[in-house]
């Protein structure tokens, strides 16, 4: 496993993140991960060299929080835990952003929700201090907060030793410079992977340019890259991957363009004896910016497996040739 700084906080994390999304289960996801299952999870990360693990209060509504903290009790030193706020639940301040399972989640990085979400994240994940701690999304009208009040709020936490370092993610670029105008910020989240590929536009030069960590999400297109999803999967209508605008490239219809593209990869996963979930978070890990990928595990053998990406270095070419093979799939219908 590689390791590399989370911007200049001082703390090293691996190239590969574990990603607890899946952990908390509800609609999103389908079947619900059992937590025994998920809690080996986290304990093979951890043994395979993933120490960044990266959950968020509204993953199961807490319910992401306590496995991990479950999962870490007797292991906290050896993970750099990565929480979130600013996705709130429990009434009506914020801006509705979605329904799912019930209830309705809004954006909300009002100070003195925050000021409860800390507390409650600390306490599900059995810590005195949580290592990253970034804003899930920036605030939207018609509850919108000043970036400035938000920092100041996260610089406090900081300087009460509760947090160790400010990340964001979902940010626009000038999102971006208004929280660093007005704090710390060592870490920027966001959707990145070979087939989604908008933050090169902008969000990542300007990372690699200021030195700040990026933690790629949804980097294996949930699955989908890892040639696994085939014909015949079929995907509930609450889950997220049913989402076509998100996800696009999972509509059967378009579905074989990926499975011929990654078959079409056979020599690369030959040349490296590697899996295609493998190849495709090497190719994340190896573009200009990124410093940490995500990823998402229902069950161990799944970590396992992405963990080991983090020792492929890719050469220079066989990196393009993956891209222009991308490039040339063109648009999903
Ligand atoms: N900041 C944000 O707004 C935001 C948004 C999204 C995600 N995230 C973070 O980023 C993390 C990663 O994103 P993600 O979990 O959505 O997507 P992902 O990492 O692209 O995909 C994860 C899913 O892919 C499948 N998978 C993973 N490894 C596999 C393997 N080796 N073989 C076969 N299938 C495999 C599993 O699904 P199945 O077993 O069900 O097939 C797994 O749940 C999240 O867990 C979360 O921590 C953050």
């Amino acid at each position: 496993m590689r390791y590399r700084a989370l911007g200049n906080s001082g703390i090293e994390a691996s190239v590969v993140g574990l990603g607890t999304w899946v952990t908390g289960g509800g609609e999103w996801w389908g079947p619900w991960p059992e937590d025994d299952e998920s809690i080996r999870a986290i304990h093979a990360a951890l043994n395979a060299g993933v120490n960044l693990i990266d959950t968020a209060p509204c993953y199961g509504y807490g319910h992401s929080e306590e496995i991990v903290g479950r999962a870490i009790r007797d292991r906290r030193d050896q993970a750099v835990v990565a929480t979130k706020c600013g996705l709130w639940w429990h009434d009506d301040r914020g801006s509705a952003f979605y329904e799912r399972d019930g209830r309705t989640v809004r954006r909300c990085v009002r100070p003195e929700t925050m000021r409860v979400e800390i507390e409650d994240s600390l306490r599900r994940l059995g810590t005195d201090r949580i290592d990253l701690y970034q804003t899930h999304w920036p605030s939207t009208e018609p509850d919108k907060t000043p970036i400035c009040d938000t920092m100041a709020c996260l610089m406090e936490m900081k300087a009460a030793g509760k947090i160790r370092a400010i990340g964001v993610s979902n940010v626009s670029l000038d999102e971006l410079q208004e929280n660093l105008r007005c704090g710390d910020v060592v870490s920027d989240q966001f959707r990145y992977s070979i087939l989604s590929r908008a933050a090169e536009a902008d969000i990542l030069p300007f990372c690699q340019k200021h030195a700040l960590a990026t933690l790629t999400y949804m980097s294996l297109e949930q699955g989908l890259l890892t040639g696994k999803v085939g014909m015949d999967r079929v995907f509930s209508e609450s889950e997220f991957r049913s989402d076509t605008n998100w996800n696009p490239w999972f509509k059967l219809a378009n579905r074989p363009r990926i499975l011929d593209l990654l078959a079409g990869w056979k020599d690369l996963t030959d040349r490296y004896r590697c899996t295609l979930a493998q190849l495709v978070v090497a190719w994340t890990a190896a573009q200009p910016g990124v410093t940490h990928v995500l990823c998402g595990a229902r069950r161990a053998d799944q970590i396992i497996e992405t963990a080991a990406a983090g020792d492929i270095e890719l050469a220079p070419e066989v990196s393009d040739r993956m891209r222009k093979d991308v490039e040339a799939l063109g648009e999903p219908a």
